[in-house]
């Protein structure tokens, strides 16, 4: 019993650490990575506007026709927009086999922004959907950074707020709190200063969009996985009927 209890113990340890972290909750992100629809408008929004600053270069163009369920054409009319400068100066089209890369230089992005743009092929299983959600949802105006805003999420990120024109530009609203005896200024919520082209609804299910395209695209196997494991299911299920009916005919004599 001591054995079972202290198994259970181990196994539940993983927990603490997911429950651990900055104290910052995140915004449920409500993904759902069946939803077609959902992952190809995120996809849209994803070469939009993340792919000019940011690769995902572990995907490659074809695999969104196969998985997203969308022609080819359909991809390198609505999906591709780079060009590849590996082998012309002028660059050609980049091919739909090609992997989504962008043209930007670290050394550049490094000039401009002050520190690296990293790679989103995998961003989904390093900081979760939620994270992603709520980072996001939280871009506000702050005048002490270089790009004009700042982020709830992650505070001072290099990033500027490139959906501002979706969400439009938003204040913090603060609260004081005491936290160890410290006065500390929280942010308890936004305010709108500019309003952008989409409702702040309509925006949330943007953003849903594009962290279920990020999430599809950190491991797009588990679209496959899922059904995979279904069926593999059913045939333990029948394994075990068929074995179970076969152990009671070998013992049926000897007891
Ligand atoms: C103008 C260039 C630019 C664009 C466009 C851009 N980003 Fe970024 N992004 C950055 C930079 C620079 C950083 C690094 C910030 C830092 O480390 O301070 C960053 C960091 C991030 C991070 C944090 C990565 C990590 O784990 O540290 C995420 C997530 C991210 N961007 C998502 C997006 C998404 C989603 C889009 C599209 C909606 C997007 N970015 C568009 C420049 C950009």
């Amino acid at each position: 019993m001591k054995k079972i209890i202290t198994v259970c113990v181990l196994l539940l340890a993983p927990l603490t650490v997911l429950a651990s972290g900055d104290g910052m909750h995140n915004l449920s992100a409500e993904i759902d990575l069946n939803n077609k629809a959902s992952l190809q408008r995120g996809a849209k929004m994803f070469v939009n506007y993340c792919l000019s600053c940011h690769s995902a270069a572990a995907m490659r163009y074809n695999r969104l026709s196969s998985d997203l369920g969308l022609t080819p054409s359909q991809v390198e009319k609505n999906l591709i927009f780079t060009a590849d400068f590996s082998k012309e100066d002028l660059g050609e089209p980049t091919k739909i086999g090609s992997q989504m890369k962008v043209a930007l230089r670290p050394g550049d992005a490094k000039t401009m922004f002050g520190t690296a743009v990293p790679d989103l092929s995998v961003v989904s299983r390093a900081r979760g959907a939620d994270w992603l959600y709520t980072y996001l949802m939280t871009f506000y105006l702050d005048d002490s950074r270089p790009s004009g805003v700042n982020n709830q999420r992650f505070p001072n990120v290099g990033m500027p707020h490139v959906l501002w024109e979706l969400e439009g530009l938003k204040k913090p609203v603060y609260e004081t709190h005491q936290i160890e005896g410290h006065d500390h200024k929280v942010i308890v919520g936004f305010e709108t200063v500019v309003p952008g082209k989409l409702s702040k609804v309509e925006y949330a299910d943007a953003v849903r969009d594009l962290v279920n395209y990020m999430a599809y695209m950190g491991e797009p196997a588990q679209l496959v996985r899922y059904s995979v494991g279904l069926g593999v299911m059913f045939f333990l299920f029948i394994l075990f009927i068929v074995a179970y009916a076969l152990k009671k005919e070998y013992w049926k004599d000897i007891h």
